[in-house]
């Protein structure tokens, strides 16, 4: 009896009843009632809750929490004050007493974070949590503001609400969700070998992050960054080895994949930075901007190293050749421009000399021919693909500007495209949120569908309808 008794206690020690967990119960409470007051913007008495670390930390008064002692923390003391004087949160209603009953087992039971990294952002985390799910079922398509293929060809990953879908581009099949994304996704690639998804987006106006995935959906999304607004665009260096993103806060901002580690972050644009792109080498980035203009920095310092002043209107994609320096850009002036960076920076001769190079460069090739503003481009195989807002999705012969062929867009606005980076496959996303896809060979249509789960996906390409 006695034992028995012994151990009864023993277990009200430890703390009784189911265990708390410290990500979805305590960490709430913490960011909606303590995190104003101590947090990295204001830290009284610097006491901070915005990590697990910080929180488990001394502040002004020394230790806060005894780990299964919560009567012996002062942390709960300052809860739990009938005289409002001195309580916390300060000069407000005491907590709930359902609050109060689960940060108190929580100490009970040890303190303990729940295998969470000490040093990542509750904020973060509790947004997330809080995140509403993809719907099983759409109501209406969304927009098809990106597309990728993985570089075999056999799956397109495709932009959805809170999540993106990947479809089998032969079929319109849907294979796979990836969920507990941003609500929207505005960027997609892959990395050379299909191992990882790049996936950029977030709420307009109010956030913007980069998650690395793994495509096959079996390790959750990692979260690598975030912005105070939507990001529009991400690309991958050619080895892999770095990420850029750009974005509506304008600013554009290039990762290691590996270790996450932001290398820099370029700020040198009056508005939306639109597009993002890697040279051939990888050693340079291009960003796009609402404010008529490209510029090319040195992807790992960030420093200036040309500007592409020609466009006079929002430039709205840009992209590299992947088999010589040029770059592509184009946008609302509804012409493809075709530059080479490296021309127009070179410093080289008398200034007079470069001046010439400059003007020459800007105005070395434009391929017109479009009835709209030009929304998305990729370079290809000798190919520039470009997609309007007129409805077509362009192929042109990048050395000779000729056109060599036009493929109908779903719906009016041609919003995305992507190639197979083997050349034999192209997909064009509409803001209707039709994807057709296409065979480069001989221009014939594969397949067409609604890329949103429930909205009958699978229209088959005889299908005429419309
Ligand atoms: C409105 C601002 C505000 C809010 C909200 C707030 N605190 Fe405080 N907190 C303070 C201030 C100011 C102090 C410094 C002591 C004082 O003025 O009473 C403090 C002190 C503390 C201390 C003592 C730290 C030390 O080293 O002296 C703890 C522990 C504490 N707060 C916990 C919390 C917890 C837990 C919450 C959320 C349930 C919370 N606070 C919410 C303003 C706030």
């Amino acid at each position: 009896m006695v034992r028995g008794a012994i151990l009864l206690l023993a277990t009200m020690a430890m703390g009784s009843g189911p265990e708390v967990g410290f990500r979805d119960q305590v960490a709430p409470i913490l960011v909606d009632r303590c995190l104003a007051c101590h947090g990295p913007k204001k830290a009284s008495a610097n006491f901070r809750v915005d990590t697990f670390a910080r929180l488990m930390a001394d502040s002004d008064a020394g230790k806060n929490i005894e780990p299964g002692k919560p009567d012996e923390s002062l942390f709960l003391d300052l809860i739990v004050l009938t005289e409002p004087t001195g309580r916390m949160p300060k000069n407000a209603d005491s907590l709930p007493k359902g609050e109060v009953e689960i940060l108190r087992r929580w100490i009970e039971q040890g303190a303990k974070s729940g295998g969470i990294d000490p040093n990542a952002d509750l904020a973060g985390l509790v947004a997330k949590a809080r995140r509403p799910a993809a719907p099983a079922v759409y109501r209406t398509p969304v927009p098809i503001s990106t597309l990728a293929f993985r570089p075999d060809g056999a799956e397109l990953a495709i932009g959805g609400y809170h999540e993106v879908t990947i479809w089998d581009p032969s079929t319109g099949k849907l294979l796979r969700r990836i969920p507990g994304l941003a609500q929207r996704t505005q960027g997609l690639a892959y990395n050379a070998d299909g191992s990882v998804l790049a996936i950029a987006g977030g709420t307009p106006g109010e956030s913007g992050e980069l998650v690395l995935a793994d495509p096959r959906g079996t390790q959750p999304p990692r979260f690598v960054a975030s912005a105070p607004d939507i990001l529009l665009a991400v690309a991958f260096s050619p080895d892999g080895s770095l990420v850029a993103t750009s974005g509506a806060d304008r600013t554009l901002r290039v990762h290691e994949v590996a270790s996450g580690k932001e290398l820099c972050q370029v700020k040198q644009f009056a508005d939306w930075v639109t597009g993002v792109a890697f040279d051939r080498e990888g050693s340079t980035v291009a960003g796009s901007s609402s404010d008529k203009l490209v510029k090319v920095f040195d992807a790992r310092t960030g420093k200036l190293l040309t500007t592409y002043i020609g466009h006079g209107e929002p430039v709205l994609a840009v992209a590299f050749d992947p088999d010589s320096t040029r770059a592509i850009s184009a946008g609302a002036d509804r012409k493809l421009h075709v530059w080479d960076p490296k021309v127009i920076a070179a410093e080289d001769g008398t200034a007079a000399q470069q001046e010439e190079r400059f003007k020459k460069e800007l105005s070395t090739r434009m391929i017109d021919g479009f009835g709209d503003d030009v929304l998305d481009l990729v370079a290809s195989r000798g190919f520039v693909f470009s997609a309007s807002a007129d409805g077509k999705v362009r192929q042109h012969e990048l050395a000779s500007g000729r056109l060599v062929r036009s493929f109908d867009g779903p719906g009016d606005w041609a919003y995305s495209l992507a190639v197979e980076p083997a050349g034999k496959i192209l997909a064009v996303g509409g803001f209707d949120g039709g994807v057709r896809v296409y065979h480069l060979e001989d221009g014939r249509e594969v397949a067409r569908f609604v890329a949103a789960p429930g909205l009958g996906s699978t229209v088959g390409r005889q299908d005429e309808a419309n």
